[in-house]
């Protein structure tokens, strides 16, 4: 196997909360026959903890360590369709891991799209201030950069179904690997 397919064996979502990585992640993992890894879920799986206990107990930069640890504890395996944490690519260091991890795919929207979308639940640490929009907005202008430069492909995650960003992803995966 070449190189360039032998780093395609796993399909890497990234992108803002609420950009669907979970839903979309699941269903490429579906579609492909790979198994869907959340590293938000295998954090608290590893800790026992939510992830805004996390947070509140030791910190966002904690949180960021565990995340370093699944995405390099991910080295070795295939055949996966990893859904990461929207502030994954805050860590430098995690850009060249992602990519060696995979085929790394943005799922990006509007600020109004995210922002309509998240407010509907409440769980997110970070978006827990007295102005979420504000939030959500510095965020990603400190964000969007990042993204950017971890991808090889952004998808607009604002119009079409699941079903359609996740045939995108994969026509995209396929190509970068042939
Ligand atoms: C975060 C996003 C969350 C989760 C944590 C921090 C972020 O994941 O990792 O709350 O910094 O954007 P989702 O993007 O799956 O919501």
């Amino acid at each position: 196997m070449s190189k360039e397919a032998a780093k395609n064996e796993n399909i890497v979502l990234i992108g803002f909360m609420g950009c669907g990585k979970s839903s979309v992640g699941r269903l490429i993992a579906e579609k492909m026959r790979y198994r869907f890894f959340d590293t938000d879920q295998s954090i608290v799986r590893e800790t026992g903890a939510p992830i805004s206990e996390i947070f509140a107990t030791h910190g966002e930069d904690h949180f960021r360590d565990l995340e370093t640890g699944v995405l390099e504890s991910l080295r070795d395996k295939h055949g996966l369709v990893i859904a990461t944490g929207g502030g994954i690519v805050t860590r430098v260091r995690n850009l060249p891991l992602l990519r060696e991890l995979g085929f790394v795919a943005w799922l990006n929207a509007d600020e109004d799209v995210i922002f309509e979308r998240v407010s509907r639940n409440k769980r997110r640490p970070l978006l827990q201030t007295e102005n979420p929009r504000e939030t959500i907005h510095k965020l990603l202008v400190e964000r969007m950069p990042l993204y950017e430069r971890a991808a090889q492909i952004t998808i607009d995650t604002g119009a079409g179904s699941h079903d359609e960003i996740a045939d995108a992803v994969i026509r995209a995966a396929r190509t970068s690997a042939a």
